[in-house]
């Protein structure tokens, strides 16, 4: 998709429909992405499964053929990674700056040629994005660190174990630093490390790939050194951040919506504050299922690192409180400035007061219909909610931060009877066997047509 692309397309949300039914999330995009970048370790060829089809794993994709890999694509969302052929260690500014995320492929390009010249991550809407925490690491793995034309540059004749203690448990700081350990010679100990889900899959696929990694999903981690990896083939775990998103949107329509093929424990400090605000919530296997309540009530909620509350699902739940019964309030501890969508809240007629990084929400009894804009991709799906449960029609614009991370939104939201359509432009064309639906998929009107990706 062109930059311009996404602009022009938007969002058409008809509020008041309950939804209901059941939804298998796609594979996690921050479990993808550094997996991808992982490929780069290994000489041999890597077959992934359950990637999501979101424009953020195609920058990613456009990222590894820079450096001279080979990807394809195959039907399904899967790829086939062969980094045998990569020929470059210097990542484009013009891709990187597009994505935070691409900023792994420094720990994996170091870790298996000694040396990485990635562009320095700039801030985003959300805040600064700091690496100090990586760059530290990769100085103690034995690495030199450079700042070189605004890139930064890292080489390292032997990388060596050591120990490593985090000032917090950062999740890109422990990734890059797992990436640039795998291969070091001696063994790694990262303290105070991020215990993320997806941190815990990075690890599964090294380990799969031959590395020899513990205490993934603790905050200690060892990471023995090997010297080389093999092929293999993985599956990435669901999204549980896409789940919630569509939790949080059967219970804002006081609707009735199963998710299913997720570990329901990686959705636990979201189900209990649906649990507080008087949902109904089962879990059964891999599957998770509310039942909104016609008047659920405020709550006071903190961001914090897994297993916490996490702050990519601190929108989605404020455009819920924004309809709660009383009062809440809501702290960001994660990122300076994650409240920037609360104006665009504010014009569909909710509450909301920040100061800093709290959010004191009065709860109102509607939201009604607004022209509103995306400002990143998780206030994106914060504002698909407010629109699926306001009265009247809105527009929401700034898609190309929701196709970013919400992989076929509006099929999957019209699975489970919302009505949403895309309103010009290009839209992902969603093979019906991959929507995971028990419920019958409405064909939506369409002056679509399919994405090349
Ligand atoms: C990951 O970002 C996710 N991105 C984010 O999701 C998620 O919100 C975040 O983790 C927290 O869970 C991906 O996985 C691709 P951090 P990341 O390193 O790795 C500061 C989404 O939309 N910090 O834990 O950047 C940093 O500035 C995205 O899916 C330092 O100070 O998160 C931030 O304030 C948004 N020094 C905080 O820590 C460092 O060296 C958390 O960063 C590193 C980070």
């Amino acid at each position: 998709m062109d930059s311009l692309e996404g602009l022009r397309t938007k969002l058409i949300v008809e509020g008041g429909h309950r939804l209901e039914g059941v939804v298998a999330p796609p594979g996690a995009k921050n479990a993808a992405l550094p997996i991808m970048a992982a490929a780069i370790l290994c000489e041999s060829e890597i077959v992934l499964h359950r990637v999501p089809r979101i424009t953020d794993v195609d920058v990613m994709t456009a990222i590894l053929e820079s450096l001279g890999a080979r990807v394809r694509e195959q039907p399904g969302g899967t790829l086939v990674i062969d980094a045998s052929s990569i020929n470059s260690f210097v990542a484009p500014y013009a891709l990187v700056s597009k994505l935070n995320a691409s900023f792994d492929v420094t720990g994996a390009l170091l870790g298996r040629f000694g040396r990485a010249e990635v562009p320095r991550p700039g801030g985003c809407v959300l805040g600064p994005r700091a690496v100090d925490m990586h760059l530290r690491g990769f100085e103690l793995l034995g690495a030199t660190v450079d700042l070189e034309h605004g890139s930064v540059v890292v080489r390292s004749s032997a990388l060596r174990g050591n120990t490593i203690g985090l000032s917090k448990p950062s999740v890109g700081a422990t990734k890059n630093i797992m990436l640039a350990s795998v291969r070091a010679k001696g063994t790694t100990t990262l303290e105070n490390a991020a215990r993320e889900p997806e941190v815990v899959d990075l690890a599964d696929f090294l380990n799969a790939m031959g590395a020899r990694i513990s205490g993934q999903g603790s905050d200690t981690i060892t990471i023995e050194g090997v010297s080389k990896l093999h092929a293999c083939e993985y599956t990435i775990i669901p999204d549980r951040l896409v789940a919630g998103t569509y939790l949080l949107a059967g219970a804002i329509t006081r609707g009735d919506v199963t998710i299913t093929g997720v570990d329901p424990a990686m959705l636990a400090a979201l189900r209990d504050q649906l649990l507080a605000s008087g949902c109904d919530v089962q879990t059964e296997g891999v599957s998770v299922r509310v039942r909104g309540s016609e008047r659920w009530r405020g709550a006071d909620v903190t961001t914090a690192p897994y297993p916490g509350f996490p702050t990519d699902l601190q929108p989605p739940l404020v455009a819920y409180l924004s309809l709660a019964h009383g009062e809440s309030k809501v702290e960001e501890t994660i990122f300076d400035a994650r409240f920037v969508y609360v104006d665009e809240l504010l014009r569909m007629g909710a509450d909301i007061t920040v100061s800093g990084r709290t959010a004191q929400i009065v709860g109102v009894a509607k939201l009604k219909d607004a022209v509103v804009e995306a400002p990143d991709i998780r206030a994106g799906g914060a504002l698909v909610l407010a629109a699926l449960a306001a009265e009247g029609t809105s527009e929401i614009g700034g898609l190309e931060y929701i196709d970013r991370g919400y992989e076929f939104f509006e099929e999957r939201l019209a699975s489970l009877g919302a009505t949403v359509v895309r309103a010009s432009g290009v839209a992902p064309v969603m093979p019906q066997a991959d929507i995971g639906n028990t419920v019958k998929l409405p064909r939506i009107v369409t002056p679509f047509r399919a994405q090349s990706t």
